[in-house]
C-alpha cells in the first residue's frame, strides 16, 4: 500500500526545496482577459483568499456561485458584488464539514441547466487541536479533502460534457509536512499524535493525490484540475484554535505574511489564462510549476485513496 517513508525520503530532492523557496518570492503572472458572463463556483468566499478572489472574478465580468457555511455574510457579499460590479451572484449554504450536506449540496449543482466554467475548492481550517465531525471524520480532512473529492465526483459527468471548464484546487506547500505519506488505516488520527501541522499536511497530501485521479479520468473531455498553493497571506485561518495561538498568530506570523490580493491574482490567471488551456494534473506555488514532495506523486497509494475515499464517503 504507497511506498514506506524511507523510498519517499529516498526520493526527496533538496533541489525541489530551493525551488519552492525561490518561488515563493515570486510575484504571480497576471492575466488581463476579462471572464465575461462566465460562471465561477468559490467554496469560502466569506472570508481570506476566498472572498479577494470572489472580488477580482466579479470585476472581470464573471457571474459567481458561493458555497459558505454562514448566511448573513454570504447575502452580504452578494449585495457587495452585485452592486459594485453588475453581476449574478448566487449562493449555496453548506457546512463542509458534513458529507450529507456537501453530497446534497453536489446534487443540486449538478442539476443546473448553465455550465459551471470553473470551480475553485478554497475553503479550509486550521485546527490545532483534533475535532471529529459528527458523522466520525477527523475535521480538517473532511473540508480540505473529502468536501473537494465529493464535488469533484458527483460533478465530473456535468463538466465533462461542457466545454473546457477548469478545477482549481488550493492546496499548499503544507503537503510536504506529510514527509511520511498517507496512513490509510489512521486517517482520523486515533492511533498517531495528532498535531495541527501533521493533519494540515496529511489533508492537503490527500487533495494532491486524488488529483493524479481526476486528472485520468478528466483525459480527453476538456476538463482540467489543478492545485496551488495561494502564498503565505494574512487571512482569519485559524480563528477557531485557542486565545494563545491567535495572539500568536497575530502578533508575529501575521507581520510576515503577504496581502490576499497575491493569491487572487494567481487563482485569476490559472483560471482563466490561454497558456492554462490543457494544462492538468499540475502544484503551482501561486503560477509556477513545481514538483510536488514525492508523497504527492504515488500512484498506486493515489490509487488505495480513491478506493478507499469512495467507500467512507458511501459513493462506492
Ligand atoms: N492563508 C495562507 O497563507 C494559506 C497558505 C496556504 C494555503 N491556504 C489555503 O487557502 C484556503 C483559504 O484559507 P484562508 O487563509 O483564506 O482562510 P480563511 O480566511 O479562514 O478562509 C477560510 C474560508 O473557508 C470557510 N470555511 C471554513 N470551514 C468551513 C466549513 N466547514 N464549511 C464551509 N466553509 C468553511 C470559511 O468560512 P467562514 O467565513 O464562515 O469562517 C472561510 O470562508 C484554505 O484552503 C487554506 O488551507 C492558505
Amino acid at each position: 500500500m504507497g511506498k514506506t517513508t524511507a523510498q519517499y525520503i529516498r526520493e526527496y530532492k533538496w533541489s525541489n526545496i530551493f525551488a519552492m523557496i525561490r518561488n515563493n518570492a515570486k510575484a504571480p503572472k497576471r492575466c488581463t482577459d476579462r471572464f465575461d458572463g462566465k460562471c465561477v463556483l468559490i467554496t469560502g468566499a466569506s472570508s481570506g483568499i476566498g472572498y479577494v478572489t470572489a472580488r477580482k472574478y466579479a470585476a472581470q465580468g464573471a457571474n459567481l456561485i458561493c458555497v459558505n457555511r454562514n448566511r448573513d455574510k454570504s447575502e452580504k457579499l452578494k449585495l457587495e458584488l452585485e452592486g459594485e460590479f453588475g453581476i449574478s451572484c448566487s449562493y449555496f449554504i453548506a457546512d463542509l464539514s458534513c458529507l450529507a450536506e456537501v453530497v446534497s449540496l453536489s446534487n443540486e449543482l449538478a442539476k443546473l441547466s448553465y455550465p459551471i466554467d470553473l470551480i475553485i475548492h478554497n475553503a479550509g481550517v486550521y485546527l490545532t487541536r483534533r475535532e471529529l465531525t459528527p458523522e466520525g471524520f477527523e475535521k480538517v480532512f473532511a473540508v480540505h479533502y473529502l468536501s473537494s473529492f465529493i464535488m469533484n465526483y458527483i460533478l465530473m459527468d456535468k463538466l465533462m460534457k461542457q466545454d473546457r471548464a477548469r478545477i482549481i484546487m488550493v492546496g499548499s506547500e503544507g503537503h510536504r509536512f506529510a514527509a511520511w505519506g498517507l496512513r490509510l488505516d489512521d486517517l482520523n488520527w486515533d492511533k498517531r499524535r495528532y498535531s495541527g501541522l501533521k493533519s494540515y499536511g496529511s489533508a492537503k497530501l490527500a487533495q494532491l493525490l486524488s488529483m493524479i485521479i481526476f486528472k485520468e479520468r478528466f483525459q480527453g473531455s476538456g476538463l482540467t484540475i489543478n492545485t496551488m498553493h495561494p502564498g503565505a497571506v494574512k487571512t482569519n485561518t485559524g480563528q477557531e484554535n485557542g486565545r494563545f495561538y491567535r495572539w500568536f498568530k497575530r502578533t508575529c506570523f501575521d507581520r510576515a505574511l503577504k496581502s490576499s490580493e497575491l493569491s487572487a491574482e494567481a487563482l485569476y490567471y490559472l483560471g482563466v489564462s490561454r497558456e492554462m488551456e490543457g494544462v492538468s494534473g499540475a502544484f503551482y506555488n501561486l503560477t509556477t510549476r513545481e514538483e510536488p514532495a514525492p508523497p504527492a506523486l504515488d500512484r498506486e497509494l493515489a490509487g488505495e485513496l480513491w478506493k478507499h475515499t469512495l467507500k467512507i464517503t458511501g459513493l462506492a
